[in-house]
């Protein structure tokens, strides 16, 4: 996906009407979902191509990122005629641009996507980097396709709609980038103070995650190699995520993910020497603004069961992205079980619980 692709806009309105009037499409569809259609879709209705665009809204929540919901867009785009010359527009958090990128990208074989990304998590990470779609037999993502949009139009105006949780989730991926890229990332994310939510200033912390993601998937759109680099934090962190869906408290990716972080930053310190004081600064950070995630010893065993299950695994070997400094990633790192559960017990060591 080329880097270009990614507006940070001043003012998302004028350049996505800007956009609109340049490219050639024969019809153009607005796809959300029932909550963006409240409270996000009024900040473009004003432009004259989407207020006269058929409008698809589907059931918000992950839960809808499945056939259903596809077939309900396969079925509207057929009814209402659109052609392979018809564009989409996503206008949503991750679930949206999943679903509609993977609609997209298999209606007629192929039409064009464009994402207006809603939330912080899909504006630093879901709907850049053309990983599209849906939940599938239980199974999260388990049927997808790679499939970059034609262009993703980022303004953090519709964050003011977000609550703390969602911008702490979002935030969780744009520490997880800097953390895989480098020094000044590094220090410019962890100086940042969430609750005084500069907008402005945020808006520009995004730009540089958007960059440190774009950089790496130009260079690997398919993840055979350096785009596991984004996978830092996620093999715990999934594991995290699917505990507290088992426990019956859901918590959002990204708490999970900022629990993963701490967890595989431990392995990064034991098998590639990432040194702890960096850690620690780390764990200082996210303690001021995230609530520790409660488990115990008797977790740990589904915990490691539900890190092989992981899909990135190959074989029996658990694989990790690890760190052996700030921006020095190490892909493929295999990591045995005594290690992992230590993983677990800093996390709870350093939060306390
Ligand atoms: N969210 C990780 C990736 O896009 O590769």
């Amino acid at each position: 996906m080329a880097a270009q692709n990614v507006m940070i806009c001043e003012n998302l309105p004028q350049e996505l009407e800007r956009f609109l009037g340049q490219t050639s499409y024969d019809r153009l569809f607005v796809l959300t979902d029932e909550h963006t259609v409240v409270d996000c879709f009024p900040l473009i209705q004003g432009i004259q191509a989407v207020a006269e665009a058929p409008m698809i809204t589907v059931k918000a929540g992950d839960t809808h990122k499945c056939l259903d919901s596809l077939s309900a867009i396969w079925t509207r785009l057929s009814n209402e005629g659109a052609t392979r010359h018809s564009l989409l527009l996503n206008l949503g958090g991750g679930m949206v641009t999943d679903l509609g990128g993977f609609a997209g990208a298999t209606f007629k074989r192929g039409i064009r996507t464009v994402n207006v990304p809603t939330t912080l998590m899909a504006s630093v990470d879901a709907a850049v980097g053309g990983k599209t779609g849906i939940n599938f037999n239980g199974l999260k993502n388990e049927i997808g396709a790679f499939y970059p949009p034609l262009r993703v139009f980022i303004d953090c105006e519709f964050l003011r709609t977000l609550d703390r949780d969602n911008i702490l989730s979002g935030y969780a991926e744009m520490i997880k980038h800097a953390l895989i890229s480098s020094m000044a990332d590094y220090t410019t994310i962890l100086l940042y103070d969430i609750d005084t939510m500069n907008y402005g200033y945020l808006n520009k912390l995004v730009a540089q995650s958007v960059a440190v993601k774009e950089r790496i998937v130009d260079e690997d759109p398919k993840e055979r190699g350096i785009r596991k680099a984004l996978n830092f934090g996620h093999t715990v962190g999934h594991a995290y995520e699917s505990l507290s869906f088992q426990k019956g408290h859901p918590i959002l990716h990204g708490h999970a993910v900022a629990a993963g972080i701490v967890s595989e930053l431990y392995l990064s310190h034991k098998l590639c020497a990432f040194p702890m004081e960096k850690i620690r600064q780390v764990v200082y950070y996210m303690k001021s603004y995230y609530q520790p995630l409660f488990f115990g010893c008797e977790d740990y065993e589904t915990l490691y069961e539900l890190m092989t299950h992981d899909k990135k695994n190959e074989g029996d070997r658990i694989n990790f992205t690890l760190l052996a400094g700030v921006g020095e990633v190490r892909i493929d790192q295999a990591v045995g079980r005594e290690k992992i559960i230590e993983s677990l017990d800093f996390y709870r060591e350093s939060f306390g619980v």
